[in-house]
Formats: C-alpha cells, sequence, structure tokens
C-alpha cells in the first residue's frame, strides 16, 4: 500500500491525523474526512471504474482494505476515548461519604425574647391576654392620661426622647418612656372587664453603663374588674414571683410612689444568688427589686372613662432586661444587645 500512487501519501496523512485524534470528536472528524460521503477514501473507490483496466484490481483491493482498516480501528479508538471519558468523570464525581457533614450554624431564641415569652405564658395561665402599642408615642398617653403632671421630672427632656414630626411644630411625639401608655389605649377601646399583659421596647435618655440602656423591654400588666383589691394585686404578683423564680421565693412590698396607682409599690424577690443571706447581686439586702405596681388612681379611670364607682383595678411594669440580670446572673445590661455569639448561644 505503501507505495501506491494515491493511497500510499493518503495513508501516511491519515497516520498523522490519527496521532493527534485524542477524542471522540476528533475521531468523528476523521472518519468525516476519510469515509465520509465526500472523503477521501470513499474518493478513491469511487474513482476506481475510471482506472485503465490493470490498475483496477490492485486499487480496489488496497482501497478496500484501507476502508476496512480504518473503520476497525477508529471504532476500537473509541471505545478506548469513551472508557477513559467515563472513567474521568466517575473519577471528577466521586462522593466521598465517610466525610463528616458541614454543620448549618442555627440561631437560638435570644434571652430577652425567651424570657417575655416566659412571663407572657405564666399571665396567660392565669387568664391575661397579650396587647401591643405603639413606640412613638404622644405625650397624653405617656404622661397626661397616665396622671403624670408636667413639673414630674420623668417628662424633663433630660429623661425622654422627643421627637420632632417633619413639617410640623408639635412637640408632644415622642419614644415611650415606660409600656404604661398601652393601659390607656387598652381602656381607651375596650370595655371593662381588662386582664392583660404587654411588652415591648420603652426609651430614656440614658447613658449606657452596667445597668442602663437607651433602649430596654418591659412588661406591663393592668386588671380592671368589679371588686379587684389589693390582695388579688398581691397575689397575683406573688404567683407570679415564684413562678419565674422558684417557688421557695420569698417576695415584699415596700409602699412607693407612681403617679398612675394608688397604693403604689415596689415589690422585691428574695435574692436567689444567696437565698437571701445577702451578696453582691442583691448589694447584701438579700432582696431583688423586681417590679412596681399599685392600684389603679381613679384619676386614670375618668381620663378612659371608666366608671370608677363600679370598677377597680391594679397594674404592674417590669424591666425584662433586669429580670435577665437577676435570674440568670448576667454581669452587665450591654451583653443583650451587643450580639456576641458567646453570651447568646449560652440561653
Ligand atoms: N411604668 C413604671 C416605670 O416604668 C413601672 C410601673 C409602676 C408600671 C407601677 C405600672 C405600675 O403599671 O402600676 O417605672
Amino acid at each position: 500500500m505503501l507505495s501506491h500512487p494515491v493511497l500510499g501519501p493518503l495513508f501516511g496523512r491519515l497516520r498523522q491525523d490519527l496521532e493527534r485524534a485524542v477524542d471522540a470528536r476528533s475521531l468523528e472528524e476523521i472518519r468525516i474526512a476519510y469515509l465520509g460521503r465526500k472523503g477521501k477514501v470513499t474518493a478513491v473507490l469511487q474513482g476506481i471504474k475510471d482506472l485503465p483496466s490493470e490498475e483496477r484490481r490492485a486499487t480496489g483491493r488496497l482501497a478496500n482494505l484501507l476502508k476496512d482498516g480504518l473503520e476497525a480501528e477508529l471504532a476500537s479508538r473509541l471505545e478506548r476515548v469513551r472508557e477513559a471519558e467515563l472513567e474521568e468523570s466517575l473519577r471528577r464525581e466521586r462522593l466521598d461519604i465517610s466525610l463528616p457533614g458541614r454543620r448549618v450554624p442555627y440561631g437560638t431564641r435570644h434571652l430577652l425574647s425567651s424570657i417575655i415569652e416566659e412571663i407572657e405564658d405564666i399571665f396567660i395561665g392565669l387568664g391575661y391576654r397579650v396587647a401591643e402599642g405603639p413606640e412613638v408615642e404622644l405625650d397624653y398617653y405617656n404622661f397626661e392620661a397616665l396622671n403624670t403632671p408636667d413639673w414630674h421630672p420623668s417628662k424633663s427632656l433630660q429623661d425622654t426622647f422627643y421627637v420632632e414630626v417633619p413639617g410640623s411644630d408639635r412637640r408632644d411625639v415622642l419614644l415611650r418612656t415606660h409600656t404604661s401608655p398601652v393601659q390607656i389605649r387598652v381602656m381607651e377601646s375596650t370595655p371593662p372587664p381588662v386582664y392583660i399583659i404587654a411588652p415591648g421596647k420603652a426609651y430614656r435618655h440614658d447613658v449606657p453603663d452596667a445597668t442602663h440602656s437607651p433602649m430596654f423591654h418591659q412588661v406591663e400588666g393592668l386588671a380592671v374588674d368589679e371588686g379587684l383589691s389589693l390582695g388579688d394585686l398581691k397575689g397575683t404578683l406573688v404567683t407570679f414571683a415564684k413562678r419565674m423564680f422558684g417557688e421557695d421565693r420569698e417576695v415584699r412590698f415596700r409602699p412607693h410612689f407612681f403617679p398612675f396607682t394608688e397604693p403604689s409599690a415596689e415589690v422585691d424577690v428574695s435574692c436567689n444568688m444567696c437565698g437571701g443571706a445577702g451578696c453582691r447581686v442583691c448589694k447584701g439586702t438579700g432582696w431583688l427589686e423586681i417590679l412596681g405596681a399599685g392600684m389603679v388612681d381613679p384619676n386614670v379611670f375618668a381620663y378612659v372613662g371608666y366608671d370608677a364607682e363600679r370598677w377597680s383595678g391594679f397594674a404592674f411594669g417590669m424591666g425584662v432586661e433586669r429580670i435577665a440580670l437577676l435570674k440568670y446572673g448576667v454581669p452587665d445590661i450591654r451583653y443583650f444587645f451587643d450580639n456576641d455569639l458567646r453570651l447568646l448561644m449560652q440561653y
């Protein structure tokens, strides 16, 4: 074949082409170039009939030999290439199922949210429902209707964030300084009897330190019914304190003053850190102050149109951060808002 004037050079080129063919596509290109309808070998076979008769036999035999040989070579090469490609893709896509999986980090409920929920659950169990009110409030709801006179120190610019309303010269818009305005909003919109608690954020113009934050959380409570007395207030808060801090806690009421309650009290539980003996958390007193409370002042009923002759009620308010500090011994209120996962993931 090598000495054949046409097939010889053709065979030489074919060998070079085959050497360079490394994948299925280049093998197919060779098949088309040599054996296709217009292929080089096909052309030789088609030209045989025009050859002088003495050349036909030898050329035809050689050309058919070349055609058959090339077909067989391409088929076996194609098979090898496919096998190699399959092996390569199996290698590339191999899964090592013995590798430990990657953990997706997931969040936890914030300690303050958990405590609010715990407080809600206790009061829902006592027949209360949860109410809400706006954080941007009016002076009327935050102070006036809560019987707080204009001269009261909590109204001062030092204590309260007042809000400028664009395009208006109103001076009575503020960030609520406590959750007590929710009491007024609930009573305005609902006839008695009322049993609600109102958790939420409150704001005061305080410099942040271990026990102060300009934004903090409170849970407000209000009960209005026929014949409610100081005894009901005490029973409710003792029940709450024991469920929250432990059945063996003692509770005491100290006389206090709030403009919207009369009489008013501050409520302490015995220190859960030292059991009442006196320690750093309770500053040696054995008692922790947890909330303010009192019987709703008849003046407040007058603002919302409740008949103070028929209805009486009690109210209370507690700081959520303070309860968290006391219950879990967290030493600094700022930890709650630093978003440090080392603290947050513990609860
Ligand atoms: N609003 C009071 C405060 O922020 C807490 C408080 C005291 C709420 C007595 C009450 C209450 O409902 O009766 O300090």
